[in-house]
């Protein structure tokens, strides 16, 4: 049977720490579902269809890798998928106690739903969606912590906000 694999997050803006974490999923899993899903604790700055498309422009080459938007409780769109695993990137301990908090939450929700934990590759593991967005909002070059496309995404953005 094939097991599916669901790697979700803000994704705003996709980072190449994200890029290496679904690329290392999709080594162990058939199929890899990477789902930009709405964080109710979060305001996003790029919409969310910019940023599919800019995942699936990283992610395109990737077997078994397909790129979808959703909004509501993350066990859900799991049941929708028939996905039993949720993939989490982890950079730091200080990751940790919130994504084992969200793992044990989506777990007693969902039971069966297991949360798979890929540690971060030192070369990403200080780059975060914040700090990238913080960066190109001072005008500073993102490229080396990003996919294609994404810092014109950026700049546009903020371009868009400071009208
Ligand atoms: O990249 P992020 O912001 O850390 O991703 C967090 C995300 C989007 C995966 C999380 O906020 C989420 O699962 N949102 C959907 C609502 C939900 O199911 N929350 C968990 C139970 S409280």
């Amino acid at each position: 049977m094939t097991v599916v694999a669901l790697c979700p997050g803000s994704f705003d803006p996709p980072t190449n720490g994200h890029v290496d974490i679904v690329v290392r999923a999709a080594r162990l899993f058939e199929r890899v579902v990477v789902a930009v899903v709405g964080n109710p604790d979060k305001r996003p700055l790029l919409p969310a269809a910019e940023r599919v498309a800019l995942l699936e422009g990283a992610l395109g080459g990737v077997r078994g890798v397909e790129v979808c938007s959703f909004e509501g409780l993350l066990v859900d769109l799991a049941r929708q998928l028939g996905a039993g695993v949720i993939v989490k990137g982890l950079r730091s301990t200080s990751d940790m106690g919130f994504e084992l908090q969200m793992a044990h939450i989506n777990a007693a929700l969902a039971p069966g739903t297991d949360t798979v934990f890929i540690a971060a590759s030192p070369a990403w593991s200080f780059v975060s969606s914040s700090m990238v967005r913080q960066v190109a909002s001072f005008g500073g070059d993102v490229g080396p912590f990003v996919p294609t496309g994404v810092g014109e995404a950026l700049d546009r953005a903020f371009h868009e906000w400071r009208r």
